[in-house]
């Protein structure tokens, strides 16, 4: 971030669709809505069955938006150069300053910068229009975003010189016990005619805030030059970064021409060393790390590609309590504010470029029982004019990010099966290292087309798919190569209706198409999820694997179709509620004794029920209203037992090797719906303007959340706040997510998304629903 820089936040007027005129000066925008960034003006539409961009889009329309903004006459900066940037814009964008017209980008994930000095006025507003235009759909394989989904800053940048953004490099070069050195990169651009006398200083302040470096150094740079220098800093006894203690630096850069400053340049940084072997894995600092991993989209559900960090933060807190150490950022580069969460969270991260090199992505779409297949509009038609110049853009960006263990040049991308891949990738690889010589490279392949030319030649091979036999043959051919399972499982565990079901005996979801069935069958079998955990787990020379996917997504209803809007793939669902794939792998990912009954109880007398028990435990017992109807021994993870329903309560009990009770759970047959129960489910003491998610339970009398559950539930902010939108995870649901107050619960839940007020004070919502007696939560937003 510049030395001086105005985020461009709230202010913002948006308009769905063209106007005339919009984009000059004197129009008048006052009928537009107010909105603030991030925004993604196509998630809070209804659904709607035939939109071209069909489940791909999440069936919601997508097309073209508008946004103004006037900025304030800023005096100060009049001897600056004025910098406009976008973190990234979803659809094709054109921008206007001041009736001025720019390119604004076309690729939603990469950032954009468009300097603005001959256009820009110190002292008079300045007005920037927007235009998204997002109509080419599908965009891509899944849903992607529309609008101003990512942030927008103006840097006021010295007209003589300056520290280029993103130019900063920091590596821990060495690591033993009592030291680190740290490799310092570092650029500065003499911008001006002549040469100037530049004085740099550079910082680096440890966690606890003490500075630990601080030194001064003279530069005589001659004019129009941008000079490149290496430092080495050796700090004794540094805090390391690591997913348990995730301390991070900061180095801070400051540049001054004749003793004032003019420039400064802040990055943060975690002291750590990364080791890849082809026999032992991943190691961290040392310590060999296996990568409990989960794919996501950068995707907030409700609220969908505006990715705003509270929420981010969120999803982390969920997924660290599953056990889960690593994401992979699937299959494109996410925001700042995802990274930052993750360095600061303690997250790893496999950070991957692309889905599409130059050949495109076939997806497909469903109508009355035809399938048909089209190219999605993501990336390959652009793939040779910008790649490189993309790849180098976020690589820079992002390197400083502690939390980014691995990069991936692309998901399943098809020249990998082909003699075109070779070179392609070969290209990528190298262009990465050139900026980043400290983190390997892979990319993400199927296994059932393997190119072994192309994969041979990357840092580590990323296999998605893979059985535990093709994990050993693999290693076998590339001997001397480690690995990781990029993708596994594509889990279908439940959807949020209450219990899981073994294959077979799925509800009809009203998909129609053969292929469905298949799917459905393989997939819906937590066992899957067992033997893909399973093979990794016993493999040492596996790094880990990625499951796909940690939350359900927008976009990808695979195999389902309209009304389903987002994936059934997460073992969360969209709201972020736990379905039972959570305890899965929860149970294998963390240490602390868990039983989860994957059931509900609520059947008709006499009805043979299938009951799912996850476990760590290595025995356990099943009750029925006390009397013992089922047991599993020898440490089985997922067992099934029938049971023939009686109301009351099932319990599920685990013991140790001496038969000790160390875990348990239960369900109980449901009694009426009574009361509702509003809790936070984020941030307890949210600041003005944040987000904040609320979880809203539909209870019965002795205050147990009813499974059965779907009453209308009507939401209201009484004060110092506004609702912001809804969701009950249910992937069929065609109640729209926002600009609405009204949500039915799902298995005796919903969710509601609210902004707080500008100012400190108490916020308090109220839910109410017929026949219910009402809940109201407060929560106070801290000055
Ligand atoms: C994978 C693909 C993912 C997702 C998944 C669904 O092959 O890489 O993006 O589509 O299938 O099962």
């Amino acid at each position: 971030m510049a030395l001086h820089s105005l985020e461009l936040v709230t202010g913002w007027k948006f308009f769905r669709g063209l106007q005339n005129d919009w984009t000059q000066s004197g129009y008048d925008d006052s009928s537009w809505l107010s909105v603030r960034l991030p925004h993604d003006w196509c998630v809070g539409e209804k659904f709607t069955p035939d939109v071209p961009g069909f489940a791909r889009s999440a069936w919601l329309p997508q097309g073209v938006g508008c946004y103004r903004i006037a900025v304030p006459p800023a005096p100060e900066f009049r001897d600056l150069r004025t910098v406009l940037c976008f973190e990234g814009v979803a659809g094709k964008s054109t921008v206007w300053v001041n009736d001025v017209e720019f390119f604004g980008g076309d690729w939603p994930f990469a950032p954009v910068e468009i300097d603005l000095s001959e256009v820009w006025r110190a002292d008079a507003e300045n007005r920037i229009c927007v235009r998204c235009d997002q109509s080419d759909t599908p965009v891509c394989r899944w849903y992607a975003g529309a609008g101003l989904f990512r942030s927008v800053r103006l840097e006021f940048r010295a007209r003589e010189a300056e520290l280029p953004p993103d130019s900063f490099f920091v590596r821990t070069s060495e690591l033993t016990e009592d030291h680190a050195v740290l490799a310092l990169e570092t650029n500065l651009a003499n911008r001006s005619e002549k040469r100037l006398a530049l004085t740099l200083r550079q910082e680096i302040i440890s966690p606890d805030g003490t500075t630990v470096y601080d030194v001064e150094s003279p530069h005589c740079v001659p004019a129009k030059l941008s000079v490149w220098f290496d430092r080495t800093v050796r700090l004794e006894k540094p805090l390391l970064w690591s997913p348990d203690s995730p301390a991070l630096y900061t180095f801070r850069n400051t540049l001054l021409l004749a003793g004032k400053i003019i420039d400064r340049n802040t990055v943060r940084f975690g002291v750590r060393k990364m080791t890849y072997d082809a026999e032992t894995g991943f190691h961290l600092n040392g310590q060999s790390v296996k990568l409990n991993g989960v794919c996501l989209h950068n995707d907030l559900g409700a609220l969908g590609a505006a990715c705003e960090k509270a929420g981010i933060l969120r999803q982390l807190r969920i997924l660290k309590g599953m056990g889960c150490n690593a994401i992979r950022t699937a299959h494109n580069p996410f925001n700042r504010e995802f990274l930052d969460a993750c360095d600061e969270m303690g997250m790893l991260v496999l950070a991957e470029l692309f889905d599409e090199w130059q050949e495109p992505q076939l997806v497909g779409a469903s109508s009355d029982g035809e399938f048909l297949m089209t190219t999605t509009r993501y990336y390959w038609h652009k793939f040779d004019r910008r790649a490189i110049r993309d790849t180098e853009t976020i690589v820079r960006r992002d390197r400083n990010h502690a939390s980014i263990i691995l990069w991936s040049i692309g998901n399943e991308v098809k020249q990998m099966y082909k003699f075109s891949g070779y070179e392609i990738a070969g290209r990528l690889q190298e262009t990465i290292h050139n900026l980043d010589d400290s983190r390997a490279v892979t990319c993400a392949v199927v296994v059932g087309r393997l190119d072994h030319r192309n994969i041979g030649l990357l840092d580590v091979g990323g296999y998605n798919y893979p059985s535990a036999g093709q994990l050993d043959e693999f290693h076998r051919l590339h001997p001397g190569q480690p690995m990781l399972v990029t993708e596994c499982y594509s889990a279908q565990t439940r959807r949020p209706l209450g219990m899981y079901l073994p294959a077979g005996q799925l509800p009809d979801t009203g998909y129609h198409y053969r292929e469905s069935a298949d799917f459905i069958a393989f997939f819906e079998h937590m066992e899957s999820g067992l033997d893909a955990w399973r093979s990794a787990a016993e493999r040492p020379f596996v790094m880990g694997s990625f499951l796909w996917t940690g939350f359900d997504y927008l976009g990808e209803t695979t195999p389902y179709d309209y009304p389903s809007h987002s994936s059934y793939f997460g073992v969360i669902d969209l709201c972020g509620f736990p379905k039972d794939g959570y305890y899965f792998y929860r149970s294998v990912w963390r240490p602390e004794p868990l039983v989860h009954l994957a059931a509900a109880w609520d059947f008709s007398s006499g009805e043979r029920v299938d009951v799912g028990v996850i476990s760590n435990c290595e025995n356990g017992s099943i009750f029925r209203n006390g009397e013992r109807v089922g047991s599993w021994e020898n440490g089985e993870r997922i067992h099934f037992e029938t049971v023939d329903f009686q109301p009351g309560e099932l319990r599920a009990v685990g013991y140790d090797r001496a038969g000790r009770e160390i875990a348990s759970d239960a369900v109980r047959t449901s009694s009426p719906a009574a009361s509702i129960r509003l809790t936070a489910d984020s941030n307890p003491s949210p600041a003005p303007g944040e987000l904040v998610w609320i979880a809203c339970e539909i209870l019965d009398a002795r205050g147990e959340r009813v499974r059965n559950a779907a009453p209308p539930v009507t939401f209201e902010v009484v004060s110092n706040g506004s609702l912001f939108a809804l969701d009950n995870g249910l992937q069929t649901s065609t109640e729209p997510f926002q600009n609405t107050n009204l949500r039915h619960a799902c298995a005796g839940r919903c969710l509601a998304v609210v902004r707080t007020g500008e100012i400190a004070g108490m916020l308090k919502i109220k839910a109410v629903s017929p026949g219910l007696s009402d809940a109201v939560l407060e929560l106070p937003v801290r000055g």
